[in-house]
């Protein structure tokens, strides 16, 4: 079998922001296999359990707890360890606390991105950039397929907003100052609805559940039929390895991407609950509809083709599988927490075995 990414991430140095954070953890867990020097700046981890914890992903690489809001601490980091690749995933990432704290979701999704896109003008090491925003950046229009890379953006919630605004920075900035050989090559990247292990964030569906489950509660659904396009955590995060990796040699990468499941999978709410608690073989369901949640979008799906075509990616696991990954991870953790990092482990493992090209 080939080597993951045939050896190219091997002794880069690679910046992960937002690495103490559910596909952050992720991203830095499959760097340091694939031998990169992996720095990650981000927040401390905001939940507990958490997934940082829980793997030591701290072991072998070099984390930084700072805050993105400041651009004095990020424009640091780069200065310290001058990065050849960045991999920009922090933000605010949840709808319901954007309204709660809009002010704070702007401020760290787009000024935060503003830092990072600023830091790295003033950084000749780096080569190949990737924003991480949102399937929510576009308007959302309840179209029954999938948006496109050049669809409107937009956003009706602060959260959706802020995402749509980050892309809008990063173009700016590719515009004005990346667009010259020698420069950076800056992309942004639009995934799904993720689910994995290792995810307790408040708000979540699958945290939801998995708390529900720990502590034999009912889990209450509020959103029954909104359906989103769900995918592993590992399917975007091969997407952003992927994309840095073409970026690095061919700035005409430096665009706009897509990564979703397929169109069959994108599903509501209430099937992926369900089939969560019967991969686990525990949980209960309540459907309990709350007459005074801020609107939210019933349809949500992203076209892939791009991506398929140009980035020769596309989702290597269906739904089922994806469920099935979820709960195992899980069910592993309940039973002994210390199999965490060797979960996780051996699901990038068994994840890339199934890559067609190394
Ligand atoms: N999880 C999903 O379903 C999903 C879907 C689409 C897009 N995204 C995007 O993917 C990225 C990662 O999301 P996630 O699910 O891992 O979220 P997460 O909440 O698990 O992690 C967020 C990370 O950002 C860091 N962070 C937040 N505010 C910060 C600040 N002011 N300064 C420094 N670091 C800060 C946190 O410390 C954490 O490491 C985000 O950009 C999010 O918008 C996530």
């Amino acid at each position: 079998m080939m080597p993951a990414f045939t050896n190219f991430y091997r002794g880069k140095t690679v910046l992960v922001t937002g690495h103490t954070g559910f596909k952050g953890g992720w991203l830095g867990a499959w760097l340091k296999s694939l031998g990169a020097q992996v720095i990650g700046l981000a927040l401390p981890p905001a939940t507990q359990p958490n997934l940082f914890d829980s793997i030591c992903l701290s072991c072998g690489m070099l984390s930084v707890f700072g805050d993105i809001r400041e651009s004095s601490v990020v424009s640091s980091i780069f200065r310290q360890h001058q990065p050849e690749i960045v991999f920009h995933n922090a933000a605010q990432p949840l709808v319901l606390r954007s309204y709660r704290e809009p002010i704070e979701t702007y401020a760290t999704n787009v000024m935060g991105t503003a830092h990072v896109l600023d830091a790295v003008r003033s950084s000749p090491s780096v080569r190949a950039v990737v924003v991480v925003t949102s399937d929510k950046c576009y308007e959302n229009r309840e179209w029954f397929w999938g948006y496109r890379e050049e669809d409107a953006l937009g956003g009706r919630d602060p959260y959706s907003s802020s995402k749509a605004c980050a892309e809008l920075v990063s173009a700016a900035y590719r515009h004005s100052f990346f667009s010259r050989e020698g420069t950076a090559a800056v992309a942004t990247a639009r995934a799904g609805n993720v689910i994995g292990g290792g995810d307790w964030s408040e708000d979540r569906l699958v945290p939801d559940i998995v708390r529900g489950i720990a502590s034999n509660q009912p889990v209450v659904i509020r959103r029954p039929d909104a359906v989103r396009p769900w995918q592993h955590v590992l399917e975007p995060v091969r997407g952003y390895l992927r994309l840095a990796e073409r970026l690095y040699h061919n700035r005409e990468f430096a665009e706009a991407w897509n990564f979703g499941p397929r169109e069959s999978d994108a599903v509501t709410v209430s099937e992926i609950a369900e089939r969560l608690i019967a991969a686990w073989g525990a949980g209960e369901l309540r459907v309990q509809p709350d007459p005074d949640a801020p609107q939210e979008a019933r349809y949500l799906r992203l076209n892939t083709n791009k991506a398929e075509h140009r980035l020769d990616w596309q989702p290597l696991l269906n739904l089922q599988q994806s469920v099935e990954w979820t709960s195992e991870w899980y069910r592993a953790y309940y039973r002994d927490p210390g199999s965490a990092a060797g979960k996780t482990a051996e699901q990038v493992q068994r994840y890339s075995g199934m890559m067609p090209h190394g």
